[in-house]
Order: structure tokens, then sequence, then C-alpha cells
């Protein structure tokens, strides 16, 4: 990453300067000249939230921002540009209304607005901005925490923004093996050969049509004096591309976007490189399922039976809903650990995605504890979450004629069948999060731009420093 995050105990002179402020109080004390104050009293007047002085050397910008993480996040949004128009390459932001939290939002508004992923422009043109310093009472603690969540989203999307033609199956494993290697989580990279002896039937059917063999990646981080005896287990959806298989998507377009199709996975390895970075005291294993999903000679077909890695039979219906398929087998496979608490994440369903759009995280389960601490964790850092019902009933739409069950649904509630056949593969305590609506954008979105947001490392990030605490 080419930003860095540090904290700083003097407020520089002859250097850029942001004052984060709720009132015109908090910073009369600094050292601006009256012609600067009374213009500054003049845009308060006009309600500007939003003002900058050009000091020739440098520049001073001073945000009014009320008690909202969120709007901090937005402002900073807004400042960004202005930053990048001035060939800015070094910012202090001052907290001088002594609300911590604002500041740190601000500083990861600020951050996740400077990513760029450039590694296809042949003319590279880079944001200025590469420093940002701390004036406040952020702990060394706390600098680390948000520069290991920056990381570990700039991960996740560097990671779905990949297309097919670079992140195959073998090569996500590879660059898995990278970022382990990098901050010190373990990587075990399971292949083809001990997929069919684990007999990952989901895994291998969806694999059927590649010419890439799958991989099944095993993240372990076990911090220091970690706080939990039975690890937490995250499991991600890890399709590298779908195309529907034989069910081939039939809408004009939607293919386009299906390299995000691993971006539960990318969320998972994300998470997992933010809390080895900031060593948090958790015992956390990540679950990874890849391949690609597309039609060939040899591909899976609508009526085939496939027996799963837990013994059941499922009748697949529809080739193109074969997330539910790795992930029934990694979800099984995770029941080995006698986990605490396990939680998927995947672009799962259309379904989800038209419910609540690009604007939150559907989300079902069994585990109302976890449930409630992921909302917290969701609003604190505006990847919300929407519970959907998780009823008993809708397991029936998922009668087969002629197996254990199948893959697909009735013609309702696709996003609750969907979490309700990845159920049946559990037996611990068990939330299924559905991302397919802000996984990736199409035009630019709020601070995460266009393509990848990294949606997930920062909601998980802070469920489990809430939970190492
Ligand atoms: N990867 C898709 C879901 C998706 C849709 C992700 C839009 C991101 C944006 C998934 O594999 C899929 O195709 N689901 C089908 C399921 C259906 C066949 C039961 C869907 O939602 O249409
Ligand atoms: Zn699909
Ligand atoms: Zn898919």
């Amino acid at each position: 990453m080419d930003l860095v995050i540090s904290s700083t105990n003097h407020i520089p002179d002859h250097e850029n300067l942001i004052f984060i402020a709720n009132s015109l109080d908090d910073i009369v004390s600094y050292s601006f000249s009256k012609e600067e104050l009374n213009y500054l009293k003049k845009c308060l007047n006009k309600e500007a939230k939003s003002m900058t002085i050009n000091r020739y050397d440098h520049f001073i910008f001073v945000q009014f921002i009320d008690s909202n993480l969120e709007a901090s996040r937005q402002s900073a949004k807004t400042l960004h540009p202005k930053l990048c128009h001035e060939h800015i390459e070094k910012v202090t932001i001052v907290d001088s209304s002594k609300r911590v939290d604002i500041i740190m939002a601000f500083a990861e508004g600020l951050a996740l607005s400077n990513y760029q992923f450039l590694k296809y422009f042949s003319d590279k043109k880079r944001h200025s901005l590469n420093s940002i310093q701390l004036h406040s009472s952020a702990s060394k603690e706390d600098i680390t925490a948000l520069q290991a969540v920056i990381q570990g989203t700039y991960i996740a999307k560097d990671l779905v923004n990949e297309p097919f033609s670079y992140l195959t199956a073998p090569q996500y494993s590879k660059d898995i093996e990278k970022y382990g290697q990098d901050v010190g989580f373990k990587v075990e990279v399971l292949n083809k050969k001990k997929i069919e002896s684990l007999k990952m039937g989901g895994l291998l059917a969806v694999n059927k049509g590649s010419i890439d063999p799958p991989t099944f990646n095993i993240l372990e981080w076990k911090g220091r004096n970690a706080k939990n005896t039975k690890p937490i287990v995250l499991v991600g959806k890890g399709i590298v591309y779908d195309t529907g298989g034989l069910s081939l998507k039939p809408t004009p377009h939607s293919m386009d976007m299906m390299k995000c199709d691993m971006g539960g996975s990318a969320a998972v390895v994300g998470t997992l490189y933010a809390i080895a970075k900031a060593q948090l005291p958790l015992h956390v294993i990540g679950l990874v399922p890849a391949t690609d999903n597309r039609p060939s000679g040899n591909a899976y077909a609508p009526g085939d039976v496939i027996k799963m890695h837990d013994g059941s039979t499922v009748e697949v219906l529809n080739t193109d809903a074969e997330g539910r398929l790795i992930l029934a087998d990694a979800l099984s496979f995770a029941k080995q650990y006698q986990p605490e608490l396990v939680i998927d994440l995947a672009t799962l369903t259309g379904a989800a995605a038209r419910a609540i759009g690009k604007q939150g995280i559907v989300a079902m389960g069994n585990d109302q504890k976890t449930m409630s601490l992921l909302k917290e964790s969701g609003q604190k850092v505006h990847e919300r979450i929407a519970e959907f019902p998780f009823w008993d009933e809708y397991k029936d739409d998922l009668k087969s004629t002629i197996a254990d069950l199948k893959n697909l649904g009735g013609a309702e509630a696709g996003a609750i069948t969907a979490g309700k056949f990845l159920e049946h593969f559990t037996d611990y305590p068990y939330t299924h999060l559905d991302i397919a609506g802000p996984a990736f954008m199409t035009s630019p979105f709020s601070y995460h731009g266009t393509g990848a947001t990294g949606v997930g490392v920062r909601l998980l990030f802070d469920f489990l420093k809430t939970k190492s605490q």
C-alpha cells in the first residue's frame, strides 16, 4: 500500500493541515489571522461545512462535522479530489474537537477514497496523497488497527478487481500464500487430488467445466493469548468467475462483473490479513473453496445428482446456483474445528441484491448473539446489515424428488432459500452474509469508487476486534 497512516504530537508549521471541528470555538486557539477567522465565520454563516485557506506554501482545510462517523467519512471523500487537485502528498489531520472516533473515521474515509487499481493502465496516474498524519488522542493501537483494516480492504479490492484472465483458482491460492507470508497467517492449499480424496463433490462438480483445477484454501491466524478456545471460522465464496455454467447467464451484461464472484472470499483473505497485521488475540480460521464456473464438454449439467463432502446428495437444477455447492463443502469441512461460530460471506444471490441493493448486506442465521454484534459493527463501519427471516418452512422449497435436496428454491425468497441450503451443512452457531448487492460497483459510489468495494473486511475486523476485547 502506498499510503502511510501515522501519528504526530505536534501540529507542523508550513505543512498541509486538515482541522476537524464541531464549531468555530474548537479552532480559534490556532494561529489563524484575523482575516482568516473572518473568512471562516463568513463561510459558516453561509452554512458551508468545508473551507480552504491558501497560505501559498501550504493549505489549511477546515471541515465541520457533527458527531456521525459516516458523515466524517463522507466529508473526507468530498475533500479528497481537492487534495489531488493541489497535488498534495502529505496531510496532517488535527482533531480540534477531541473526538477520536470522528477523526479516525475521517482518516479512514480519506484512505479509502485514495484507493486505485492501476495495474492494467500503461500510464499509471497515481493520486498524489501518500501520507496521513493524525494529531489526536488516538493510541498507537488505534493507528495500527486503522492501517491494518485499510490494508485488508485494499487487498480485498485488489483481489476482486483482478480479472479472471489473471486470477484463476491456482493463482488465487498463490496470492493468498503471499499475503500470509507478508503478515504471518498460515496458509494451506489443498489441491485437486486432496479435494477428491476429501470427497468435496460440490466444489468438484462446479469445477468440472473448467480448464483450471480447483483449490481449497485454509487460512489460520492464532494470535498470542487468544481469547477464544474454540476457533471462529470464516468461509468465503471463491468463484473466480461465474458464467452460470451450462445454465449460462441469460441476462445481457450480467456476466460483465462476474469476476466479483469471489468477493466473499476476498473479504475473508483481507480480514485474516488485517487481524494478523493488528495482532488481534484471537484464533480465526478462513476457508476458501475456489474455482471458476463455466460450460464445456465436461461441465456439470442440470439434472445431475452429486454427492457432497458431508455425504448428502444434491440434485443440480441450475448450474448457476453454484456458490451454495462450493460453500456447502466448506461449511461441512468446518465441523471438524468444533467452532465457536461460523460466518460465511458470499456474492450468493441476485435476489439479495434486488431486495436491498448496494446499500447493505443481507444476513440470516441461527446465532442471535453474533447477529446483534454484527449489526452493531455494521452500523459503526457503515456496512449495514439487514436481517432476513430464516424460518424452517423455507426448507420445503429445497425438496427434491430424486436426492436429499436440490440446489434451486422456488420463485420466491431466493436469498433465503439459498441460506437455508447452506444451513443444511452446518451443526454450529451459524451466520450467512449475502454481499451480492454491495460487493461491486459499476459506477462511482461513495468512498468506494468504481469496481470492488472490499465489503466485509471492515465489518468483520470490527466484529473480531470487539470479540478480542
Ligand atoms: N454469482 C451469482 C449471484 C450474483 C448476482 C452475484 C449478481 C453478484 C451480483 C450466483 O451464483 C447466481 O448466479 N445466483 C443465481 C441463483 C439462481 C440460479 C437460483 C441468481 O441469483 O440468479
Ligand atoms: Zn451463479
Ligand atoms: Zn456465483
